[in-house]
């Protein structure tokens, strides 16, 4: 019999995590059975103990409970407790291991599959909420020369850097940002609602990399925006694979490989 995993979230019809990990339980020949779970928005706990009780293995966790899941967990990974959020959960005779894939799928992401270094690198990381914090350690574990959070409320950014204190990180308002950055990523949620967050032309070089976490079948008014001004752009799809990859990895110990998955869901949008 396969083991069982889900992805909970409330909704969770939209997402494409079931598909992605089907594609990687048929290729590694791992006996997995992936579906998803709708928790009621304030039965997080009581769904996942239900799940467990039926023999459940491990859980995706989305919005909007990455941060009932991180509490619930009662093991975490470093990466979950810098994230302060956890997307992954792992079942083990009765224990309940949170961990985090979010930040390491980005990196993988930027680094592995778009083929830019963050090392050395000027990094514009924009937003300040559970999607910026999630990708900081991943980030300055990469040794950028800067990472400067930009955010609409600088106090959000702030906090971040009082929190990380690591000689790279700096925070500033939009308004304030100084020079050319060769990485930009867009980390508010401002694409959700096709909103531009108000970054000035002068980040932007013709060598710059723009990332967003978000996708679509178009690219967003972020990466138009980035285009616009001569940037390299690429949009979150690859995170998210990469991020399902390294969930698959913490759940049964084999790397998939995500190459024509991406190519597969990228045909699919
Ligand atoms: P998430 O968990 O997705 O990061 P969040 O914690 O609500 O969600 O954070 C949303 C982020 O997007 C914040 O950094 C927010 O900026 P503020 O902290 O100033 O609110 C940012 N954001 C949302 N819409 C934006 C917009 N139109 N322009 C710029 N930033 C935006």
């Amino acid at each position: 019999m396969a083991d069982r995993y889900v992805v909970i979230g409330n909704p969770v019809a939209h997402s494409k995590s079931p598909q992605i990990h089907a594609r990687f339980a048929q290729q590694t020949g791992e006996a997995v059975e992936y579906e998803r779970l709708q928790a009621p928005v304030d039965g997080f706990d009581a769904a996942v103990r239900e799940f467990i009780a039926a023999g459940g293995r491990g859980a995706n966790v989305t919005v909007p409970f990455k941060l009932d899941a991180f509490a619930l967990a009662g093991e975490r990974s470093a990466r979950a407790d810098a994230a302060g959020a956890v997307n992954t959960l792992k079942f083990d005779d009765g224990r309940i291991y949170g961990d985090n894939t979010d930040g390491v799928g980005l990196v993988r992401d930027i680094v592995g599959n778009a083929g830019v270094a963050v090392a050395g690198k000027r990094v514009l990381l924009l937003g300040a909420g559970g999607a910026s914090r999630g990708v900081i350690l991943p980030l300055l574990e990469q040794a950028p020369a800067q990472l400067v959070i930009a955010n609409r409320t600088v106090a959000r950014a702030d906090e971040l850097v009082e929190r990380f204190a690591h000689p790279a990180l700096s925070a500033s308002a939009f308004g304030a940002l100084d020079g050319t950055f060769d990485i930009v990523i867009n980390a508010t949620s401002a694409s959700l609602s096709s909103e531009l967050p108000p970054v000035p032309a002068s980040v932007w070089s013709p060598h710059s990399f723009a990332y967003d976490m978000m996708y679509g079948a178009q690219p967003t008014v972020f990466l138009q925006d980035a285009a616009s001004h001569g940037a390299t752009v690429r949009d979150g799809l690859g995170m998210l694979v990469e991020q399902a990859a390294e969930s698959f990895a913490v759940w049964r110990g084999v790397r998939p490989d995500t190459a024509p998955v991406l190519q597969w869901l990228r045909s699919q949008l």
